[in-house]
């Protein structure tokens, strides 16, 4: 497994390519995997010392989203942007997409699906920025082994999840209001970029049957989610503000794959 490690790199230190292969023997396994954030940072950070350069830059994006105007629950409480992007088989040469809506089958999104949706399109400085980047690059290089066959259509989501009181109409946010769902796509990667002021947003992993697998809380920067979609549901836990006087913020990555025919 440490046989494809960098030129240069010290024998006891493990590569990107044997970090890859472990996270997609776990996800083989389980179909989903929980991972730490200062073991995605140093995973990312193998392959390229510069991956998180613009990390500064990236999580402030989060701050200037506009309100989801397609919420069928009538909530302000959401804020995203989204790409497009795909890449060939087995290959992480990923390339940007023209923009275009989001659309997911009420099949899969009973709550808001069933219409192209339109959202305004990342900022081109974090698209192109080293941080997203890398975690595209990872999840090309990632779900390229698992399926090696597959050319993937690839959709990003920046989610910002924002409680901000009883006066505002605002007491809980729910970064799941669809409920246990799937994404109706292939594999998706969660990163947690921004947890403030805020309890509860606990993400849990059911069977097909919807019967919970497993709990865990993305909390800290950088902490990431992987789950095959085709054989795990997920959802999380409305969020709350731990101090009513301050807005409760949840800031979100995530980059869905899907078998592109
Ligand atoms: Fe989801």
């Amino acid at each position: 497994m440490f046989s494809t490690q960098t030129a240069g790199r010290p024998a006891s230190e493990p590569s990107y390519s044997a970090g890859v292969e472990e996270i997609c023997e776990r996800v083989s396994s389980k179909s989903y995997l929980y991972l730490p954030g200062e073991s995605v940072g140093e995973l990312l950070r193998r392959r390229d010392a510069n991956a998180l350069q613009d990390w500064e830059t990236f999580r402030d994006s989060w701050g200037d989203m506009p309100l989801d105007g397609y919420m069928a629950d009538g909530g302000r409480y959401r804020r995203r942007r989204h790409a497009t992007l795909s890449a060939p088989r087995a290959d992480n040469r990923y390339r940007i997409e023209p923009h275009q809506p989001h659309y997911q089958t009420v099949d899969y999104n009973t709550l808001n699906g069933g219409i192209a949706r339109h959202y305004e399109p990342f900022e081109d400085s974090v698209l192109r920025g080293a941080t997203m980047s890398s975690l595209l690059t990872l999840g090309c290089d990632l779900f390229g082994r698992l399926a090696p066959y597959s050319p993937w259509h690839i959709e990003a989501h920046q989610f910002r999840i924002e409680v901000s009181g009883v006066e505002a109409g605002q007491e809980v946010g729910k970064p799941t209001p669809e409920g246990v769902h799937r994404d109706g796509v292939t594999f998706v990667m969660m990163l947690m970029v921004k947890r403030s002021n805020t309890v509860n947003g606990e993400s849990t992993i059911y069977n097909l049957e919807k019967n919970p697998l497993e709990k865990f809380l993305l909390a800290d920067e950088l902490d990431m989610a992987i789950v095959n979609d085709e054989r795990v549901f997920h959802g999380v836990s409305p969020i709350e503000q731990l101090d009513s006087g301050e807005p409760a913020v949840r800031d979100v990555l995530v980059i869905t794959y899907r078998h592109k025919p």
